[in-house]
């Protein structure tokens, strides 16, 4: 992977158009969570895989992938080559930022990336190799989180990946911390929440075993005070 900074720029400029604000968010995100080089490092995307990302927000896993395959195919990367030939479908509940995500990625990337408003628990899973959700699973009750991993578990076949990332409520100051600032972002966001569903990082992990995945797990939260945990689960 190539100094953070160019991937940076390239990941983020595109929401210049879409006002001072988009492009400050993504720049906040992409520039200090951990998860996004992360997924690079790990090397968690096949290429040419068909991904869709639920609960997208902005689209800036696309946007974060899509930057670092130009690079490199533009000769400026050095390491392992980020994916390839990835396309994006994404399910967002604030319509508003899906269209956000549309109209800075569209221009460059055309119909690899399609963002849409609406709700995860309705979206149409077909043709995905790669499932994303990141920080999504616990505004979900419990019984929809059931329902949802049994969709996305159905929809995917043999060396199918589905990657989330989950707050571990058995991480004691650091999740009360997660769970104080989620809340308060996603106020301001207009979401009207009464709680979070959330659960132990031992029972995230047995809901997907239980499923057949094969999980890894790789602690998330570097660099932050919450209790964040990747989850890469893949169908053998
Ligand atoms: C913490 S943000 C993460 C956004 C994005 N995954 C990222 O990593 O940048 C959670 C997102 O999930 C969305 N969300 C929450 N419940 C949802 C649902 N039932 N269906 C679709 N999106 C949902 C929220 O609107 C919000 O944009």
């Amino acid at each position: 992977m190539p100094s953070r900074k160019p991937l940076l720029a390239a990941a983020t400029r595109p929401y210049r158009a879409t006002g001072f604000i988009n492009h400050q968010w993504a720049r906040g995100k992409l520039g200090h969570d951990p998860i996004f080089a992360a997924l690079l490092e790990h090397q968690v995307f096949p290429d040419n895989a068909s991904v869709i990302d639920l609960g997208c927000g902005r689209g800036l896993l696309a946007a974060w992938l899509l930057a670092a395959e130009r690079l490199f195919q533009d000769g400026q990367w050095s390491g392992a080559a980020p994916p390839q030939g990835l396309r994006f479908r994404g399910v967002e509940l604030m319509a508003r930022e899906a269209d956000c995500g549309n109209r800075a990625l569209q221009p460059l990337y055309g119909e690899r990336v399609r963002l849409q408003g609406g709700d995860m628990r309705d979206a149409d899973l077909s043709d995905a190799n790669v499932i994303a959700m990141l920080d999504v699973l616990h505004y979900i009750p419990y019984a929809d989180q059931e329902a949802l991993l049994d969709k996305i578990r159905a929809a995917l076949g043999s060396g199918g990946v589905f990657i989330t990332r989950v707050g571990d409520a058995g991480s004691g100051w650091r999740f009360a911390i997660s769970q104080w600032v989620d809340m308060g972002i996603m106020s301001i966001q207009g979401h009207r929440l009464s709680r979070l569903w959330c659960r132990p990082l031992a029972e995230w992990i047995k809901a997907l075993e239980t499923r057949g995945f094969t999980v890894q797990a790789v602690p998330m939260s570097e660099g932050t005070p919450f209790a964040n945990v990747m989850l890469v689960a893949r169908i053998p």
